[in-house]
């Protein structure tokens, strides 16, 4: 089959691409570069087609999306932070970059499945969440996530399949800053044999999801019949931030102690996945978990790994 990575070059989106490639479809990646990096695509690059260029560019994705059999939208701008500085930006980026590629795929009937996010759900109102539950965004990063939403329902009553996929917390090689940026920083703070520095109590809580399965929820999304859906991508299992930082020092051996911050506007409290409708429509459950993940990395000091 002949699939589209918007994102390739980033940190889910490489791992998307790579799969693909291992399962011997066609694949051509469209990256501005902008937190993409070359070396998530190295392995691959001389079995994929490569495009600099924006999602914002309509003829480009016209030229790349024509005849293919799906597109796995990643792309998008991700920073909770940023978005407060640059609203417009993630608006015009995250929702006109999206609809550009819902508008391609009415047009030559290509199946989309996309990046939303836990965001959505803001500071929830019950653990875990459901993907009917209320959505109340809290950063402008959140409220373009939404608004694809929206626009993914709009366009699949037009006949277009999209599939939503709300992921938490991913984490796996490469991880980005972002989201599991707090597993990223504490390990690479233990490398150095410093303290984790913990913004706020540390007893906000997170559903943290490999990225490995994240993969395997795009590709099962992908080749399922369902049409147009939304699916919660976590593991129905939360650690609190302080406990992270404590698993993390007990299987450094280090002799140290986590220290405090102040907390991060715009940073939910807790998340946790109710992950029954994912399951039952395609199957799909999470098959890699946090605490054993760490505790390979850290006891073997494989830190080139994060
Ligand atoms: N990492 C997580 O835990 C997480 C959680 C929820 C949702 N998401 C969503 O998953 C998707 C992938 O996130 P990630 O963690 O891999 O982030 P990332 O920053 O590593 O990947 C995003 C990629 O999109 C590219 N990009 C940005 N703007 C672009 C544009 N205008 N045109 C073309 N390419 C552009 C970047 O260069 C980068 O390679 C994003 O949509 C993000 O919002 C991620």
């Amino acid at each position: 089959m002949k699939y589209v990575v918007t994102g390739g070059a980033g940190f889910i989106g490489s791992h998307i691409t790579k799969k693909l490639v291992e399962r011997g479809d066609v694949v051509t990646v469209i990256d501005n570069m902008n937190t993409g990096k070359e070396k998530n695509l190295e392995s691959v690059i001389d079995k994929i087609s490569f495009v600099k260029g924006d999602v914002l560019d309509t003829e480009l994705l016209e030229s790349i999306t024509k005849d293919v059999d799906g597109v796995f939208h990643q792309a998008a701008l991700a920073s909770v932070q940023d978005s407060f500085d640059e609203p417009d930006e993630y608006h015009n980026v995250n929702v006109n970059g999206t609809e550009n590629i819902l508008k391609l795929s009415k047009k030559y009937g290509f199946k989309v499945v996309y990046a939303s996010s836990s965001s959505v759900y803001g500071n929830p109102i019950r653990i875990p969440i459901k993907e009917s539950d209320e959505k109340n965004p809290i950063n402008p990063y959140a409220e373009t996530k939404l608004k694809k939403e929206g626009l993914a329902i709009e366009y699949s009553k037009m006949g277009v399949s999209v599939i939503g996929l709300r992921y938490f917390n991913v984490f796996g090689k490469g991880q980005s800053k972002e989201y599991a940026g707090v597993l990223k920083l504490f390990l690479e703070r233990i490398r150095d044999k410093l303290p984790p520095k913990i913004n706020g109590d540390g007893m906000q809580f997170r559903d943290f999801v490999h990225v490995n399965d994240v993969v395997n929820a795009n590709l099962m999304s992908m080749d399922s019949d369902i049409t147009h859906e939304f699916f919660n991508v976590g593991t129905n299992t939360t650690i609190t931030i302080i406990d992270l930082a404590k698993t993390i020092i007990g299987y450094s051996g280090l002799n140290i102690e986590p220290i405090f911050g102040p907390a991060l506007d715009g940073d939910v409290h807790q998340t946790k996945a109710n992950i029954d409708l994912i399951k039952k429509k395609i199957g799909w459950e999470p098959s890699i978990m946090l605490v054993d993940w760490i505790k390979n990395i850290v006891s073997s000091k494989k830190f080139n790994e994060i």
